[in-house]
């Protein structure tokens, strides 16, 4: 697992990161809260007592850390815009110096010949707007479309894409189903209902910016897996369909076909969500790019306790298995079910308990995840799926949500007392692939 043949010329290598989980300077120059604010400051929320406060001090320390991107040569950075940086209710006001702190990274990246690609919204919601019934009121999605297209004003021919949302799955699910995320709520009937207004919002928001930017790539960024049955009882294999309908066909089915998966429809019953007369003609549109999150396989086992996978390759700190060929499958199988436009994986990467001896962080178990993964990606595009790029997750380590400080998925070490950033292994050879992909 060591040598690679050649990806297309073209194809973008590139690291992503998100707002909230580096850029600290919670309350700085006039930003609002976030859900994430509120909901890490709650006792009992993050594992390790954690928040977002300082991070990983981005918001001072963007120029260094543009830097080190630019000295592990990548083409492009994926990251997120808080929202409440540049809007500090969600509505209303717009703060310049919130538009300020993004114009001088676009400047920064621009001057080192690094494309930038936005993501709008990475789960850090305006409090000012949870306050009104967040993305349960169908009133956010309009909201959320306005600051699209300001940003879209701004930045779009300053940025390669734009992506509505990072991974409403998770919003949906972790946000409103099983209380892990913020807002930290617990109900089936609100999480499929946030779900439809998260599609509502991304429909009314590519829309809106495709009136201000003609140049820029618009799309969205999904969380996706296969769903494979543990066994072959009929059980598991109802419980692999459902999963893979209500998680995957769920969000693509609106986007790509106007309508929403029958069989997931149907399963969520009394919690299926209300559709107002043109919704789905707003959510189906043609995307530039899909963007794909990749991390780990459904594995479905109807048991109690249900049967975990064999993890033959392994298990990532997170406990997720390590599964390269389920990207393969999954790419292969989307481009069977639809119309794909180029296809960028915007994630993958793992979580690994790194530390820094003598100057140096040895992560092999990352750098062994990278290129297996790499090598179903390539599988997946030898079978004709069209991927323009990859992003690794994460350029550093950064606050891993209800995981706090505790995770590590960086290539880059960061020292939280000290904020000194130290390549990892991972990082000296990505920089390295990278190198010879252009030899
Ligand atoms: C994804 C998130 C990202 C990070 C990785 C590990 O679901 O988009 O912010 O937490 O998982």
């Amino acid at each position: 697992m060591t040598e690679h043949k050649p990806f297309p010329s073209s194809f973008t290598w590139g690291v992503a990161t998100s707002a909230f989980q580096i850029e600290g300077a919670s309350s700085a120059d006039g930003k609002g809260p976030s859900i994430w604010d509120t909901f890490s400051h709650t006792p009992g929320r993050v594992i390790d007592g954690s928040n977002g406060d300082i991070a990983c001090e981005h918001y001072y320390r963007y120029k260094e850390d543009v830097g080190l991107m630019a000295g592990l040569g990548v083409d492009a950075y994926r990251f997120s815009m808080a929202w409440s940086r540049v809007q500090p209710q969600g509505k209303g006001d717009w703060n310049e110096a919130g538009w300020t702190f993004y114009s001088n990274l676009l400047d920064e990246l621009a001057a080192k010949n690094i494309d930038a690609h936005i993501t709008l919204y990475h789960w850090d919601l305006p409090q000012g707007l949870q306050d009104e019934g967040g993305w349960l009121n169908r009133e956010t999605a309009y909201h959320f479309a306005e600051y699209a297209a300001e940003v879209a004003r701004r930045f779009g021919n300053r940025v390669k894409t734009i992506a509505t949302h990072n991974e409403p799955w998770c919003t949906a699910n972790l946000g409103y189903g099983n209380a892990q995320f913020a807002p930290g709520v617990a109900d089936m009937k609100q999480s499929v209902q946030v779900s439809h207004h998260l599609l509502l919002s991304h429909g009314l928001a590519m829309r809106a910016m495709r009136a201000v930017t003609p140049s820029c790539e618009l799309g969205i960024v999904l969380n996706q897996w296969t769903a494979d049955a543990a066994t072959d009882s009929q059980a598991d294999r109802d419980l692999a369909a459902w999963e893979y309908a209500r998680s995957v066909q769920w969000f693509m089915e609106p986007i790509f076909k106007g309508r929403y998966p029958e069989y997931a429809l149907q399963g969520h019953g009394p919690n299926a969500p209300v559709i107002e007369a043109g919704d789905l003609e707003i959510i189906q549109g043609p995307l530039d790019f899909l963007g794909v999150n990749y991390y780990f396989r459904a594995f479905c086992s109807a048991e109690e306790p249900p049967r975990k996978p064999e993890g033959k390759l392994g298990f990532t700190d997170m406990g997720w298995e390590i599964y390269p060929q389920g990207l393969t499958e999954l790419l292969v199988k989307l481009k069977g079910e639809y119309d794909l436009p180029p296809i960028y994986i915007t994630e993958n990467g793992m979580a690994n308990p790194d530390a820094v001896t003598n100057g140096s962080v040895p992560d092999a178990a990352r750098i062994d995840y990278v290129q297996r993964h790499l090598a179903a990606l390539q599988a997946a595009m030898d079978e004709g799926v069209d991927v323009a790029g990859y992003f690794l997750w994460s350029l550093m380590d950064n606050f891993e949500w209800n995981s706090g400080y505790a995770k590590r998925f960086g290539i880059i070490h960061v020292d939280y007392e000290t904020q000194e950033r130290t390549l990892k292994d991972s990082a000296h050879w990505y920089r390295e692939f990278i190198k010879n992909q252009r030899a």
